[in-house]
C-alpha cells in the first residue's frame, strides 16, 4: 500500500477544502483518516473528475464510516424527477433553505456525499457554512447569552418555509411532525463547538415567540455571512462530502425541468446534538 500524503488547498480562509485524488484511490481507503481529518477541521471536502457508479460511491462511503441504507437503498437520488424520486419534492425544495440534517433524530448523521451527474446550466449551487467558525467568531456576549439556550426543532417550519401557501392537506400532515430539544450550542466530544441553527428551528425555550425568532433570524445572518461560507459550482462527476456535524448547508434556486439530479451517500453518526442524549447511540 502506497502512503501519500493526499493533496489539498483551502477553498476559502474558513471552510472548503479540494482534494485532488482519483477513484481508485479514494476505493483503497488510504486516504480516509485525511479525509475524515479534512471534514473535521473544513467541514467540506471537494473533488473534481471523480467518475463513479453507485456501487463505487458506497464503496467509497464504506471506507470512511458506516453507510445508512434506508428503503431506497444505499443511494439516495436528489432530484425532481419523480420517475428517479417519486417523493422527494417537498424535501428538495426545502433544502432551498439553510439547515443541518436530520434534526429530527437526537443523533444526526456524520456526513454524507453527493455525485454530480446531471446539473442545469444556472443555479443550483451547493453551499456550506462552517458552523465551527461561525460560533468561534462571536461576540464574547453573545455566546454568554445562548450558552445554555435549547431551541424547538420540527420539520413542520421547514415546510412552511418552503411552501408558505400549504394545502389543508399538506398543513395537517406537517402538524403532526415529531418536535425535538437541541441545544444551540453543540458540546463535541472533542471540545470544540458548533452553532446548531436550521431551517427546522421554531421557538427557543423560555423567550416568547417574536423574541426567539429576532434571535434566531440574527445568529442565522451572522453564520451565513460570506466569511464563513463555500459555494460550489457543480461540474458533472464532482464528489463532495460534508460534515452534517459541523456545517450547515442549502442549495440555490435553479430550474427544476432539466432534470439536475445529484446522487447521494450518507454516512451514520455517532454524535448527538446534546451529549446528555446518549453519547454511543447511533441513532434517535
Ligand atoms: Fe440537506
Amino acid at each position: 500500500m502506497t502512503t501519500t500524503t493526499l493533496i489539498h488547498r483551502d477553498l476559502t480562509p474558513t471552510v472548503g477544502s479540494l482534494v485532488e485524488t482519483d477513484v481508485d484511490a479514494l476505493l483503497s481507503g488510504r486516504h480516509a483518516d485525511e479525509l475524515r481529518g479534512l471534514l473535521e477541521r473544513r467541514s467540506v471536502v471537494a473533488m473534481r473528475g471523480i467518475e463513479i457508479d453507485d456501487e463505487q460511491q458506497v464503496a467509497i462511503g464504506h471506507t470512511l464510516g458506516e453507510v445508512e441504507s434506508s428503503v431506497v437503498g444505499d443511494v439516495y437520488k436528489v432530484t425532481f424527477d419523480r420517475q428517479l424520486n417519486p417523493v422527494g419534492a417537498a424535501i428538495n425544495r426545502a433544502t432551498f433553505f439553510w439547515h443541518i440534517d436530520r434534526t429530527d433524530l437526537d443523533v444526526p448523521p456524520f456526513a454524507s456525499m453527493l455525485s454530480a451527474k446531471v446539473l442545469t446550466p444556472t443555479g443550483g449551487q451547493t453551499q456550506f457554512v462552517n458552523t465551527y467558525a461561525a460560533y468561534d467568531a462571536l461576540p464574547d456576549d453573545d455566546k454568554a447569552l445562548i450558552e445554555d439556550l435549547q431551541v424547538v426543532h420540527c420539520m413542520e417550519t421547514a415546510f412552511l418555509e418552503a411552501f408558505p401557501e400549504p394545502t389543508e392537506k399538506q398543513r395537517a400532515a406537517w402538524s403532526q411532525m415529531p418536535k425535538k430539544v437541541h441545544p444551540i450550542v453543540w458540546h463535541h466530544r472533542s471540545g470544540r463547538r458548533s452553532l446548531v441553527l436550521s431551517n427546522s428551528a421554531t421557538a427557543v425555550v423560555g423567550m416568547d415567540g417574536e423574541e426567539g425568532r429576532q434571535l434566531l433570524g440574527r445568529l442565522l445572518a451572522w453564520a451565513t455571512q460570506p466569511r464563513f461560507v463555500y459555494t460550489h459550482e457543480w461540474e458533472v462527476d464532482d464528489l463532495v462530502m460534508w460534515n452534517n456535524t459541523g456545517a450547515m448547508h442549502r442549495v440555490r434556486e435553479y430550474d427544476v425541468d432539466f432534470g439536475r439530479t445529484l446522487h447521494r451517500t450518507t454516512l451514520l453518526g455517532d454524535e448527538p446534538f446534546d451529549p446528555a442524549n446518549g453519547a454511543d447511540v447511533r441513532r434517535g
